[in-house]
């Protein structure tokens, strides 16, 4: 018997990678200037990533008995990660990338107590191998974080 709330946060993460994807993907390809050429390489490879990660979460859904949804369920709530109106901000990019991703850690290790909880050993480990990457995109997020002022 699965829990609602496995469900429920399956279908949150799920949404909120296309919302990452949708705004990485702009971002990758409308910053301008020396600085941002590193940012939108790795934002563009990050795309494919959150693409795996919602594809896993949605064949997950579907085990359960689930859908996952489509695009009338979406809500967008990424307003930090917008394009910036002055295309050579990469600064303003890379503070909402760390938003996205800790928001997104937060999200996954919620789904990992719940499917710890619920004895879900499946979910846990979707959610475990997930929250790997995010971390490992947020390491990268704050490097750049680290490197930027010093650049410029
Ligand atoms: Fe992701
Ligand atoms: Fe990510």
């Amino acid at each position: 018997m699965t829990s609602e709330e496995i469900t429920d946060l399956l279908t949150k993460a799920y949404v909120d990678e296309f919302e990452t994807m949708m705004n990485y993907l702009a971002n990758a390809i409308v910053l301008d200037g020396v600085h941002a050429e590193e940012v939108k390489e790795s934002l563009e490879e990050d795309v494919q990533e959150e693409l795996e990660h919602a594809q896993i979460l949605g064949e997950r859904l579907k085990q359960l008995d689930e859908s996952p949804p489509g695009s009338e369920e979406f809500e967008a709530r990424q307003t930090n990660l917008q394009p910036p109106a002055d295309t050579t901000d990469v600064q303003s990019v890379i503070e909402g990338v760390l938003e996205a991703e800790e928001d997104a850690i937060e999200t996954y290790r919620s789904l990992v107590e719940a499917a710890s909880e619920a004895n879900d050993p499946v979910t846990e480990d979707v959610a475990v191998t997930i929250l790997a990457d995010e971390e490992a995109h947020l390491t990268e997020f704050r490097g750049f974080e680290k490197a930027f002022p010093a650049e410029q």
